[in-house]
């Protein structure tokens, strides 16, 4: 009697070739690598490297402002269909890309819902926590926090030519542990505690080098994040038992949130305290705390880093900003011991500096893919009109938006703040300015998914850049 079995591997293969044909075909009027539109290998290589922002950039350089790089999913450096997907009516929702953001093993968090009612639901129970109207503390706990960073850099790392004494001080980790301690402040009412350590005393840093590849492998394949309900595999994520690392951090956010309940519950106007109010229960509040940690001090710091480096590396750039820091002293408009956030905004050299470090290190280069709603799309590739099933995925490509000659000049590449002063009164001038600042805001996101903590970390970066140059590069004035 014949064999079954060849029968049904040569009927599988088949179905599997087929699959694999009809989802090449769907996208075959994008352009991309070859092997991107069949296996997802390219896009998680891609992913591991560390290098995902210069190879998209690269793609859609070469094949088009939309681009394929996996099977059923795209990438775009195109600012209107970033817009067009994420504003408030539009029909694209967010992808099983994002079920990579889950942080916390039990809860999800608003950055990773892909039920659209839901999401909008937690958004607008948590905005009004991360607008400062119910964070009644959030500007001084800021400036509490750049005064023991400050501290720390003159005890540390100040160097003293007189005693032979040069320190180095590394940039990385004193700006991580200056906006993890501030998210901790403002999220929950306490800082870790990085900057009183000098250190990281849980290390958290260290394991979040061992679990980010892990972000890579889920997003690229979605489905993976399924074994980790296995009950073997989640038994080993990070707990909130755990005595170092992420499950430390979660076992620290934990306690703060404890606090909030019971008969002898910490009364503090925070975010905390607007989350409770608004409805959030205890499990939702450990998950968006994880969120908030990760969500809210990485990306602040990678900008305070950046920043501060083209700052301090090119003299002109230095000396135009102390300038204006200076004169601003003169004239009374640095409030001491910190500057408020609202003198900040008027420095018209400090903003440019700013804006240009966003713009030339976006922060956040994760796919943050939306997904084509049924009846497919149309897509404007450079003038021509392509078709994407329901069903695609849609990822940002941020470093290249933010590097598109077009709109920023042939200088593109360079930090440059002196691009976003161009005179208001030349018509031209303006309306090229405003086109820069429309594709600027996207660093953040946009609309219905735009970034809940953008004034949090634009008055962290306003004063930290501020006392840094303050009081490290001496500006004249500063003692009186
Ligand atoms: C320079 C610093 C920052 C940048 C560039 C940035 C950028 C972004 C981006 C691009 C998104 C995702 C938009 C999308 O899904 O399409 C986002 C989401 C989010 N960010 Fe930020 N962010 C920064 C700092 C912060 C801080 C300090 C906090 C917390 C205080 C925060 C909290 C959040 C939250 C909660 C979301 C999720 C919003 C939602 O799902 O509706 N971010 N951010």
């Amino acid at each position: 009697m014949l064999s079954i079995a060849p029968i049904i591997i040569i009927a599988l293969v088949s179905v599997y070739i087929f699959r694999n044909v009809k989802t090449y075909l769907e996208l075959r009027d994008f352009g991309g690598p070859w092997s991107a539109g069949w296996t997802r290998l390219w896009l998680l290589r891609c992913h591991l490297s560390g290098s995902i922002h210069t190879k998209f950039t690269e793609i859609n350089n070469k094949h088009g402002s939309t681009a394929r790089v996996a099977p059923k999913m795209l990438v775009t450096s195109d600012h209107e269909l970033v817009r067009r997907m994420n504003a408030i009516r539009s029909p694209f929702t967010r992808g099983p890309w994002y079920t990579c953001l889950k942080l916390h093993p039990e809860s999800e968090n608003i950055a990773c819902y892909t039920d659209e009612d839901k999401h909008n639901d937690m958004r607008s129970r948590m905005s009004h926590g991360y607008s400062g109207k119910e964070n009644v503390h959030l500007e001084q706990d800021i400036d509490d926090l750049i005064i023991q960073m400050l501290d720390l850099i003159e005890k540390e790392y100040v160097a003293k030519p007189e005693n032979g004494l040069f320190r180095r001080m590394d940039l990385a980790k004193v700006t991580s542990y200056f906006t993890l301690d501030i998210i901790s402040k403002v999220a929950f009412g306490e800082p870790f505690g990085f900057l009183a350590a000098n250190d990281d005393p849980f290390g958290y840093a260290a394991n979040l080098k061992q679990i980010l590849p892990a972000i890579g492998w889920f997003g690229v394949y979605h489905e993976l994040t399924n074994i980790l309900r296995i009950p073997f595999i989640k038994s080993s994520l990070p707990s909130s038992m755990d005595k170092r690392g992420l499950g430390r951090v979660m076992g620290f956010a934990r306690e703060r949130i404890l606090e909030r309940f019971g008969d002898e519950a910490i009364v503090r106007q925070d975010m905390l305290n607007s989350f409770i109010k608004n409805g959030l229960t205890q499990l939702e509040l450990e998950g968006e705390t994880m969120l908030q940690i990760s969500a809210g001090s990485d990306s602040t710091a990678s900008a305070l880093r950046i920043i501060t480096h083209f700052i301090s590396t090119s003299p002109p750039i230095l000396e135009r900003l102390l300038t204006e820091v200076d004169e601003a002293i003169v004239a009374g408009r640095i409030s001491r011991p910190v500057i408020k956030n609202s003198e900040a905004l008027q420095l018209p050299y400090l903003q440019a500096c700013i804006k240009e470090g966003l713009r030339v290190y976006p922060p956040i280069t994760g796919m943050l893919a939306k997904m084509v709603p049924k009846g497919g799309a149309k897509i404007d590739v450079d003038g021509v009109e392509k078709y994407a099933p329901s069903g695609t995925q849609i990822a940002w490509n941020s470093w290249g938006l933010m590097r598109n000659t077009e709109i920023f000049g042939p200088d593109a590449d360079i930090f440059r703040p002196e691009r976003w002063l161009a005179s208001d009164n030349i018509v031209e001038m303006r309306e090229h300015r405003l086109k820069m600042e429309e594709t600027l805001s996207l660093v953040f996101g946009y609309g219905r998914f735009g970034c809940l903590g953008k004034m949090v970390a634009n008055m962290e970066l306003n004063k930290a850049l501020i006392e840094v140059c303050v009081n490290a590069f001496a500006v004249e004035n500063a003692a009186d």
